[in-house]
């Protein structure tokens, strides 16, 4: 009933070890799938083929079993047979090279140009941005929270979570922003989130429409560019200067923008603070051109302000009530890897933006962020906080010298008023990917500073290394410095 080559492929030796009734099963439909056994065919009754294939009967029945299961077989008086699938009676339900050499659909354009973006690989080592001291951390107090949150856990903890989170930790969040930032702000105004990311793409999403101008600081965050144009945003470079985004007066009737994305307390990646003036004039021609402004407030928590300036407080305590999003993460005060940061909306949008997050978005995390809850409540954040701020000035200052040191007049540093990195200027010095080449090589992770930037016709190119110095020990920059400097006159 089987032809021979059919029994001999069915019987030939397995090598990868599977039982040979699953062996048998996947097979047998591989032979249905491709042809081999056309529909209606019969097969043999399970007596017959185990005796061909020298296997036990109940092998047989239980392959036989699951491919009627699985609608390949139908079985009536007369035995067993092959299904007849609709329309492809004499032809092989799947043919194998069809599909291997059919046209295969691209990825979107989308797709193409974030590829071309993307960041990845070696977060953990030196200097890469945006880490902090990871084996610093309060470990033991850390996991002694989860164990009690895990204790007293209850049935809605492990459903998905509400829109706005555990309501334990929208409320610590909002008395913290309130000490430490000057936010002003209920509970119910912060929305826990997986990571500034996804704050970034509720905003894009539910405060613009595809098409809709958003304003970013040039350069920028290379994260926030993307997430906008992922949601179809039209985006609008916006040079930075040393008091940080500076549109000029005619953008504002020339590109009004629905969004304009900030960091203004330590512009990222050039570490300008956004003067009190122009957070002033953004209130103030946001309220009056109808666009939201987004503060990102990513690396609040450690200021390093020198001679007894005290840090500027947020925006959005300016005017609580205008059309602000503040965005702020436990990446930096706990590690990145936990995906918990907030937003803090405006009172009159609680309801609408809470309604689209709870239709694109589903919450969870809810152990994790009761357990942050009593570490904000019990005070042990605030003393990692203080304990890790001067260690992370420390840092910066041993990286400054060393970088003066090794580069002298070729190169400038800006930043260091927050925050764990600085960025080095390299201007007439060879192109700052290639430099990154050689450092990566040389085991040091440095980003361009270029890649953060948009070119603009007129505009001087910028070349540089944007450094974060957050999980490097003080003792180890200089020598890593001399790498980074071996890989500045290799790439030369
Ligand atoms: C400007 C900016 N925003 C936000 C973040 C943090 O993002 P997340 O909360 O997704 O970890 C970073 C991380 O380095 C950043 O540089």
């Amino acid at each position: 009933m089987l032809d021979s080559h059919l029994l001999a492929a069915l019987a030939a030796p397995d090598l990868t070890g599977l039982p040979r009734q699953e062996l048998l099963y996947k097979r047998l439909k591989a032979a249905i799938l491709d042809g081999r056994l056309p529909g209606g065919l019969r097969l043999p009754a399970s007596r017959q083929l185990a005796a061909d294939l020298k296997m036990a009967r109940n092998g047989v029945i239980h392959a036989y079993q699951q491919l009627l299961a699985e609608g390949f077989l139908t079985a009536d008086r007369g035995g067993t047979r092959v299904t007849q699938l609709p329309g492809l009676a004499r032809q092989p339900a799947m043919p194998s090279e069809a599909v291997t050499r059919g046209a295969r659909p691209e990825l979107s354009q989308r797709a193409s140009d974030l590829a071309a973006r993307a960041v990845t690989g070696n977060a953990w080592l030196p200097f890469s941005p945006g880490v902090p001291d990871l084996a610093s951390f309060p470990w033991a107090a850390w996991s002694r929270a989860l164990q009690r949150a895990w204790s007293g856990v209850t049935v809605r903890q492990l459903a998905y979570a509400e829109p706005g989170g555990e309501p334990a930790l929208r409320q610590a969040v909002a008395h913290y922003l309130a000490a430490r930032r000057g936010v002003v702000c209920t509970p119910a105004q912060v929305f826990l989130v997986a990571g500034s990311q996804m704050a970034l793409d509720a905003c894009a999403r539910l405060l613009a429409d595809p098409g809709d101008v958003v304003w970013l600081e040039n350069p920028g965050y290379p994260a926030a560019r993307n997430t906008m144009l992922a949601a179809g945003l039209t985006a609008v470079p916006v040079t930075v200067d040393e008091c940080g985004m500076a549109p000029s007066p005619s953008l504002w009737e020339t590109r009004p923008p629905r969004l304009i994305y900030l960091t203004p307390s330590h512009q990222y990646p050039m570490g300008s603070v956004l003067s009190l003036s122009r957070r002033l004039d953004f209130l103030q021609k946001s309220a009056s051109t109808a666009s939201w402004l987004i503060e990102d407030d990513y690396d609040c928590e450690f200021q390093h302000l020198r001679h007894s300036r005290r840090p500027l407080p947020a925006m959005q305590g300016l005017h609580p009530a205008a059309a602000v999003v503040y965005v702020g993460t436990f990446s930096k005060l706990l590690y990145p890897g936990l995906r918990i940061a907030y937003m803090v909306v405006p009172p009159w949008a609680v309801g609408s933006i809470g309604e689209g997050i709870a239709a694109l978005y589903r919450g969870g995390l809810a152990i994790e962020q009761q357990a942050l809850a009593t570490l904000l409540e019990n005070g042990t954040l605030t003393r990692h906080e203080r304990r890790m701020a001067p260690i992370y000035r420390g840092r910066q200052q041993v990286l400054r010298e060393a970088l003066t040191e090794a580069f002298g007049t070729s190169a400038t540093i800006t930043g260091g008023d927050a925050g764990l990195h600085l960025t080095l200027h390299l201007v007439n010095g060879p192109p700052d990917v290639a430099v990154a080449k050689h450092a990566a090589a040389l085991g040091v992770v440095v980003r361009p500073l270029s890649e953060y930037a948009v070119q603009v016709p007129g505009q001087q190119r910028l070349n540089g290394l944007v450094l974060g110095y957050g999980m490097v020990d003080a003792g180890q920059i200089p020598a890593l410095v001399q790498r980074l400097a071996a890989a500045v006159s290799r790439a030369a």
